[in-house]
């Protein structure tokens, strides 16, 4: 009844315990769509878990994350952990933790921010709370709270 509904995969990355509804947009960050040729992508909408309620699941395979990938997952779901699997074998299970200062994940927010104006300055935010999580950038000071839309991803 549960995460057997998806084939297991030789090699590659399981993003699991993301928060339901949020699938789509982890494949986006991860750039499904772009993907070698050999890779299978398996997603699971609404899988029930006993932790969550409800979760989503994404299996990728011959893919690793970079960190910067890691940081957009855990913004979006911070219950997501990130597997790795190798000959079929979990070799390495962690959660997703975003860092308490972060760059190269987000554009700000603020037309007017000096990261928006075509300089070379990379936008940077430090995380003023996690549950629900806020950031704010270190440029400008604007608050973040709704960081969907300012995804790099987009
Ligand atoms: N060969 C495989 N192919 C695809 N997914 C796998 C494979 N092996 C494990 N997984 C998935 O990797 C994740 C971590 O595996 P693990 O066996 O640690 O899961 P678990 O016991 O359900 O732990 P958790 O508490 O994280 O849910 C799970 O989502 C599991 O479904
Ligand atoms: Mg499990
Ligand atoms: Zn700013």
């Amino acid at each position: 009844m549960r995460e057997l509904k998806i084939t297991p995969i030789k090699n590659g990355t399981v993003i699991d315990h993301i928060t339901s509804g949020f699938a789509l947009e982890v494949l986006r960050i991860i750039g499904a769509n772009n993907l070698d040729k050999e890779s299978t992508v398996s997603v699971a909408l609404h899988v029930r878990s006993r932790r969550m309620g409800w979760k989503d699941i994404v299996k990728v395979e011959n893919m690793e994350l970079s960190p910067q990938k890691v940081n957009a997952i855990a913004l979006l779901s911070p219950t997501a952990t990130i597997s790795m699997i190798h000959d079929f074998k979990v070799i390495e299970k962690r959660p997703v933790a975003l860092p308490d200062r972060f760059s190269g994940v987000l554009k700000c927010p603020n037309p007017n921010c000096i990261t928006n104006k075509g300089e070379p300055v990379e936008p940077e935010f430090e995380v003023v709370r996690r549950r629900p999580m806020a950031l704010r950038c270190l440029f400008c000071d604007r608050y973040v709270d709704d960081f969907l839309p300012h995804l790099n991803t987009r």
